[in-house]
């Protein structure tokens, strides 16, 4: 049997990886600045993550959400604090696309409505509610296509008042990433995020903040939305959740009561998952990686902003986009082929930087000296 031929591969196989480093069969060393994508939060291969994970398969990987599970609490309780959300709730799932098909499944069951706002160049995943919320009609099958979402320019104020104006109470939810990745790295607005956050207060609609890539710290904060100094009903996440274990997750504010039966899933929760989720949580706290990501991200912002070539430096914190000019579009390839760096890309000329939030400030000097090396080629 072939595989479904859906992914253009780099013909590179990683075999080994250690923090921000992976190595290939040949034994060929490159540096991770891509993370995955955006999913190695804490480093490849952590001491403290691989034990968790070994500890817990020794002892149960599974059993199905209906037994007592008691790891989820504790994620529950640590996620509660380490994102400064304590009175929130948690639903597990296995997937960001899983995340927003729940948090926008939620937000309908709540309002008793069914219209959706999301924004240009939005990505949300790929289910059916989640895709149909996504600014891309080639990932849309037909049967995703719903006149239920409506799309609204990115930061644009105004055609958000109108929108709610004119569609008022039948709007269940807005939905936004802080800082849109698959976009192009582009942040949402603070006066952009105040705003929707009282249009859904006034009009009774909820507020999704898709955390998906750009939560779990990346930013500098836990959520990136959380700059706004507003909070949003419901935060969904998964990426950086698990370092690569699969996992996601929503966090609902207390005012959503929960009912049997109302969302569910087979193997979200699972001991394993949770297991990976807790050493992660563990260690963004004992590292004190949100500080690192704002810090080294700051520094690797403020020296990339530096290079005449580069056309605009935008993000927060370790999720940076370097937009280039069409000229030097091959940047991104021969930093991969020539200075052995993995980057992550964003249509049509943006290099993504989604490293791991424990890069030092040595391994930032490394990837600008690789990069003013070709620019410079
Ligand atoms: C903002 C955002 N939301 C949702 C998703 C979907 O996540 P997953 O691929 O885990 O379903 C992604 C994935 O790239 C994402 O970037």
């Amino acid at each position: 049997m072939e595989l479904f031929n859906v992914y253009p591969v780099t013909p590179i196989n990683i075999v080994k990886a250690l923090g921000s480093t992976v190595w290939d069969e040949q034994g060929t060393e490159y540096l991770d600045l891509y993370g995955g994508h955006a999913v190695i939060s804490i480093g490849h291969t952590h001491p403290h993550y691989v034990k968790s994970l070994t500890e817990q398969l020794n002892k149960i990987g599974f059993y199905s959400n209906s037994v007592l599970i008691p790891i989820q609490q504790q994620l529950a309780k640590q996620l509660g604090e380490v994102s400064g959300k304590a009175d929130y709730t948690l639903f597990l799932c296995n997937s960001g696309a899983e995340a927003n098909e729940n948090a926008l499944k939620l937000a309908s069951f709540h309002t008793g409505r069914k219209k959706i706002i999301a924004f240009s160049k939005a990505f949300h995943g790929r289910t059916s509610l989640a895709v149909a919320a996504t600014d891309n009609p080639s990932i849309v099958a037909p049967v995703n296509e719903t006149d239920n979402v409506i799309f609204l320019p990115f930061n644009d104020e105004e055609a958000l008042e109108k929108a709610f104006k004119e569609y008022a109470e039948e709007i269940a939810a807005v939905i936004i990433e802080g800082v849109q990745g698959v976009g192009g790295i582009r942040e949402a607005s603070i006066p952009f995020l105040k705003l929707i956050r009282s249009l859904c207060d006034q009009y009774g609609s909820v507020f999704i903040a898709d955390s998906v890539q750009c939560g779990y710290g990346r930013t500098g904060s836990f959520y990136s939305h959380d700059y706004s100094g507003v909070e949003a009903d419901i935060y969904s996440m998964a990426k950086g959740m698990g370092n690569g274990f699969p996992i996601g997750g929503i966090a609902i504010s207390p005012k959503f009561k929960a009912s049997f039966g109302l969302l569910g899933t087979t193997f979200g929760g699972n001991h394993l998952a949770c297991a990976a989720a807790v050493s992660v949580l563990d260690i963004i706290k004992q590292d004190n990686l949100m500080e690192n990501a704002a810090k080294v991200g700051n520094y690797l912002i403020q020296e990339l902003n530096k290079f005449d070539q580069v056309l605009e430096v935008r993000g927060r914190g370790l999720m940076i986009g370097i937009e280039l000019p069409t000229e030097l579009a091959h940047v991104k390839k021969d930093l991969l082929l020539k200075n052995k760096i993995f980057t992550g890309e964003a249509k049509p000329n943006v290099i993504r930087l989604l490293p791991a939030l424990n890069i030092t400030q040595k391994i930032a000097d490394q990837f600008l000296t690789a990069f003013e090396e070709r620019l410079k080629a």
